[in-house]
Parts: C-alpha cells; structure tokens; sequence
C-alpha cells in the first residue's frame, strides 16, 4: 500500500492568535514546526473575513520554499488574484459562507462551472496542483473531472461526526469508498478532509485510494494536551517553585 501523506491544517494557530491580537502562537513557526515533526505539507485557508491565517501570513509561509504548501480559498476572483500573486504548490477550492463556523459542506461545481472551469484552467497555468473540495457523489466527481481539476478532496465531516457519536457509518463509508474507487477509474487523485480525529483516521485509512489527509483542528486541539506538561514545567523552573 502506497504511503498516504498528511496536510497539516495550521488555521486554528492563527484562530488563537487571533482571539488575543497578539504575535503568538505565530502560524509560520507552526509550519516549520509542522514539516520539522514529518508533515507531507502545510495547508492554509484564507478566508474573505481573514479569521484564521492573514494576507501576511499567506505571503510568509509561502516565501519559505522548503515548505510545501497547500492553500484553500474559496472560488472568488479576489482570492484567484492573490493566489496568483503568492503561488502556492498546491490549491484547493472551497466553498465559503460568510456566517459558517467551519468549512459545511463541498463545493456545487454545477452552479459554478463556469467560474470554476476558467480560475482551475488559470491556476493550472501556473503549474499549480488543484483540488476541488466535494461530497462524496459521483455526479461531482465527474464534474471535476470535466474541469480538469487534478485532485478531489473529500469532505469527512459526516462520518467523522458519526464516528464520534460512536453511531452507524457503514453507509457512509460505503458511499465514500465507491467515491474514492470511481475518482481513482478516472485517474482523480483522491484526498481527505474535515473533522478527522484519530479514530475516524483509523477507520479511514483503511479505504484504499487515499492519497492524502488534511488534519487541522484536531491536530491543534490535542497539542494543547501533548504540549502542557512541558510548558508547565518550564514555568515552574522559571519562578522557581
Ligand atoms: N480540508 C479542507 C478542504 C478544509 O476546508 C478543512 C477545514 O479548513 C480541512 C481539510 C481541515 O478540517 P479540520 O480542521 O476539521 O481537520
């Protein structure tokens, strides 16, 4: 079985950054930090209201050639502008509403085929890999196909949220894994993501086809638990109790 890369997803560095306008946790440090502990590549999301990562941000992370990066954006022509300007090495579109909490669903490549169809031909141009960021239904894979998108990228959410409710998801990973097979008969690389835990990883990894996983807020929650001890104890010696 071929290895399957991960994406560490560095958003939610930049939410609690955020959350005190402060200049720490600084998301470039989390990448290095990211690619230094074995990740396959960093992945951003710049969204229109700039909650997570920052135009700044963006253009850091990207100077750093030796990471590799892997930039969301929604289908909007300022965000094809900036992606053009700053170009990553590899670009997932997705879909974004403004009032969202997260990422809620994949993209209708129906309604903005059009759209679609010119920015992936522009980013492709640019020798950037594209992924499109869809529901597990053939009628989309087909879609991206006829786009010309090099990727898809799966979006998790469900069954991650089913697994965590420790509720039924023989059906959903049914439906994901006939996505998965039907994306590779075409040759669409096929990836992951979207609420990933350790035991929806487990269960996931298991389907064959999976080229890569994008992890983000997970990844970031359970540092705080793997990372308190050290910092605890580091305070500890520095007042000397
Ligand atoms: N993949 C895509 C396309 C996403 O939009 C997101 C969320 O930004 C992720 C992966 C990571 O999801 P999570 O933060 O839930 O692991």
């Amino acid at each position: 079985m071929s290895k399957i890369r991960l994406g560490v997803n560095i958003d939610h560095v930049a939410t609690i950054r955020n959350a005190r306008g402060e200049r720490y946790p600084d998301p470039l440090r989390a990448a290095k930090a990211a690619i230094d502990y074995g990740a396959d590549s960093v992945t951003v999301h710049l969204r229109e209201d700039r909650r997570h990562i920052n135009d700044n941000d963006l253009k850091k992370i990207i100077k750093l050639k030796r990471i590799p990066v892997n930039l969301e954006i929604a289908p909007t022509l300022e965000m094809t502008r900036i992606a053009l300007r700053n170009p990553p090495d590899f670009i997932c579109i997705v879909p974004e509403k403004r009032e969202e909490i997260t990422t809620e669903g994949g993209l209708n490549l129906k309604r903005n085929k059009k759209h679609l169809s010119k920015m992936i031909s522009l980013l492709k141009k640019r020798k950037i890999r594209v992924s499109v960021f869809i529901e597990p239904k053939i009628q989309d894979i087909k879609l991206a196909k006829d786009l010309d998108a090099d990727c898809i990228e799966i979006h998790t959410g469900k069954i991650c949220r089913l697994i965590n409710k420790k509720r039924n998801y023989s059906s959903e990973i049914k439906k994901i894994n006939k996505a998965i097979m039907f994306a590779n008969s075409i040759n669409l690389e096929t990836h992951a993501g979207h609420g990933l835990t350790f035991a929806s990883a487990k269960v996931l990894k298991n389907l064959k086809g999976i080229k890569e996983f994008n992890i983000g807020h997970f990844i970031v929650s359970e540092s705080v638990f793997y990372g308190l001890e050290k910092v605890i104890k580091r305070f500890k010696r520095i007042i000397g109790s």
